[in-house]
Parts: structure tokens; C-alpha cells; sequence
């Protein structure tokens, strides 16, 4: 069918996944970083971006992307991207040869609920997301059933919070086996992990009756510093609706990698001698659809077909729900 099955050797499955490496101090200057951070206030809600919505509306969670797909958009933010305690984790991790940083983007989080189980959407070799439907980007993901084109691809977490709640929840050996959890207090605490096959989650930050629920303020709200440069403000069109303590907020730096096996795996991404494409994307589809049973076929235009691409993303849902009562509630997060 192509030529994957040839070049790829490592099949990976939401059961199978690097290990989770654990870094301290990653940063030589985490001080410097976060005043980097903070002087780039207000933030904007992660709300409205696809995927992240909770049923009713926005909750207090605020992202600045810095780089993305390898293209800086914070200048400055560059100085950051090749670190060398990432890089050795990462290698750790994965057991690879050939790490290369591709993206950061900074989580700040007020108090809320808890996310939901999930996988992260995995890049993979063809795949370029200003070109494809990103929905058909997860539900490739979510089907499993294009892993030999996965680029394997790490992501680091670094936690600053000095809060006492607010963790985070992984589960390295399978969602059928216990989970583990990361408890703050975290300061420049790093956790290198495989969070595109491994399931994971942000837990509850802050006590029950201080969580801000989904709709409380409205989806144009930012989070600002407070003048007093300590604070944080969350302003939206009617006004200050909370301020916070530098305690209240968790920040944590979310640092991607590709990790390649060897030059050669870092070769064939570069070279794009087996990358996907839509044929084979329908192929494959095609007869998995077939296999099971489903009446479900490719259409003649099946990009434009939207009666198509919701029973396709019917037919292959996250795989959480299959394991998380919690992930049932809705889309991941
Ligand atoms: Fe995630």
C-alpha cells in the first residue's frame, strides 16, 4: 500500500509510549523567564480556539503562543527553545538520538475544575495544518490507525505554581493501569512526557468553592497584571471581574520536540519520502470502515462533505472515551 510499514519499526498505540522523565530547574534563570512572560500581559482565553471549549462558556485559562511550528512569534522567546535539560530528558524519554524544538506556548491558569482525559493530537509526516482540515487531523489521531506516519514528538511541561492545588494526572502504563500524579508546589519543575499517547490531564487548581466555572466572564476577557506589578487582574467588558495573587495563577511552559530515533527517521520527515496524503488517508479509512462493518463510505468529494465528516468523526472518537467516564462530558481539553 506505501512504504511506511518499511521505514517505520517503532508501532506505537495508546498503550505503548515513552517514559515520563522528571527535570528540576530547567531553567538557569526562571526569574528572567517569567518576567519575560509577565510583561507581555494581557492574555487572551484559550476560549473559542477549537477543541477547547467546556460546555458553557469560558473559564479562567489564558494562552501566548511564542513559537509555533518552528516560527518564533515572541522575539526573545528563541533563547529558550534549545534547552539543554529538555533535550536530555527528552532523549531519555524516547530513546532517541535527534531532538529537535519545534514549539512553546505558556498555560496561565486561575482557579477551575478539572480537564478531562486526553491525548494530545500528534503531528504527523504530510500532515501540515495550514493546509489540511484540522478535523481530519484528529480524527486521524483519534483513530490509531495511521500511527507508522506519527512523528514521534515529546512535550515538555514546566510547572511554575506556588499554590498547594493544582496538579497535574497522567497514566504512563495504560488508562487501564493507575494513574500517577505531579503535586505542586512546582517551581521550574519539569515533566518530559509523551502526552500524544499518553493520557494526561491538568487536575482541579485552586479549592472547590473558589473555581471559577465555564461562563462566569465573558469570552473577550484577559488576564492583565495588576498596577501594582504582584497581582493579576481579569478584566472583561464589564469591568475587573477577579484579582488574584501570584499564587492564585499557575503558569506552566509547554515545550514540543520531535524525537528522532536516529538521523535516518530525521531524514525521511526531512526528505518527505513517506509522507501521508489524502489518497491514502481514504484508503486506509476506507478499509477499516469496511473491516468493522460500518455502512460509512468515502464520499466522491469527502473533504467538502459535511454529513461525511461528522459520521467520520462519529465512527472514531477520542480514544479516552473509551477508558474516562470523565472525557464522556465532552471534548477534551
Ligand atoms: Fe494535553
Amino acid at each position: 500500500m506505501t512504504s511506511s510499514a518499511s521505514t517505520v519499526t517503532a508501532m506505537r498505540t495508546d498503550k505503548i509510549m515513552a517514559k515520563v522523565v522528571r527535570v528540576n530547574d530547567v531553567f538557569d534563570d526562571p526569574d528572567g523567564l517569567l518576567n519575560f512572560l509577565f510583561n507581555r500581559a494581557p492574555f487572551n482565553l484559550i476560549y473559542g480556539k477549537g477543541g477547547y471549549e467546556k460546555a458553557g462558556g469560558a473559564e479562567p485559562w489564558f494562552r501566548e503562543h511564542w513559537i509555533t511550528d518552528g516560527v518564533v512569534q515572541v522575539p526573545g522567546a528563541e533563547n529558550y527553545l534549545q534547552n539543554r535539560k529538555l533535550i536530555d530528558a527528552a532523549k531519555e524519554a524516547f530513546d532517541a538520538t535527534v531532538i529537535r524544538p519545534y514549539g512553546m506556548f505558556w498555560n496561565l491558569s486561575g482557579p477551575m475544575i478539572a480537564g478531562r482525559p486526553h491525548l494530545d493530537t500528534s503531528p504527523y509526516r504530510g500532515i501540515d495544518d495550514t493546509k489540511w482540515p484540522f478535523w481530519l487531523h484528529v480524527v486521524i489521531h483519534n483513530s490509531q490507525l495511521f500511527i507508522p506516519w506519527a512523528v514521534p514528538s515529546t512535550t515538555g511541561l514546566i510547572l511554575f505554581y506556588r499554590g498547594s492545588i493544582g496538579g497535574f494526572e497522567f497514566w504512563p502504563n495504560g488508562p487501564e493501569a493507575p494513574s500517577e500524579q505531579a503535586l505542586p508546589p512546582f517551581w521550574n519543575y519539569g515533566l518530559v512526557t509523551d502526552n500524544e499517547f499518553m493520557f494526561h490531564r491538568p487536575m482541579a487548581i485552586g479549592k472547590a468553592e473558589d473555581h471559577i466555572l465555564p461562563g462566569t466572564f465573558g469570552a473577550e476577557a484577559k488576564l492583565h497584571r495588576h498596577p501594582d506589578g504582584r497581582q493579576w487582574q481579569v478584566i472583561d467588558d464589564t469591568g475587573v471581574r477577579f484579582e488574584w495573587q501570584p499564587e492564585t495563577v499557575r503558569a506552566s511552559l509547554v515545550w514540543k520536540a520531535f524525537t528522532f530515533k536516529d538521523q535516518k527517521a530525521a531524514d525521511i520527515y526531512d526528505d518527505h519520502s513517506d509522507d501521508l496524503n489524502y489518497d491514502i488517508v481514504w484508503q486506509v479509512f476506507g478499509e477499516d470502515l469496511k473491516a468493522r462493518g460500518s455502512s460509512l463510505r468515502i464520499p466522491a468529494d469527502p473533504l467538502n462533505d459535511r454529513e461525511f465528516r461528522a459520521k467520520l468523526l462519529a465512527e472514531y472518537p477520542n480514544p479516552g472515551l473509551r477508558y474516562f467516564e470523565d472525557a464522556r462530558r465532552g471534548q477534551a481539553a
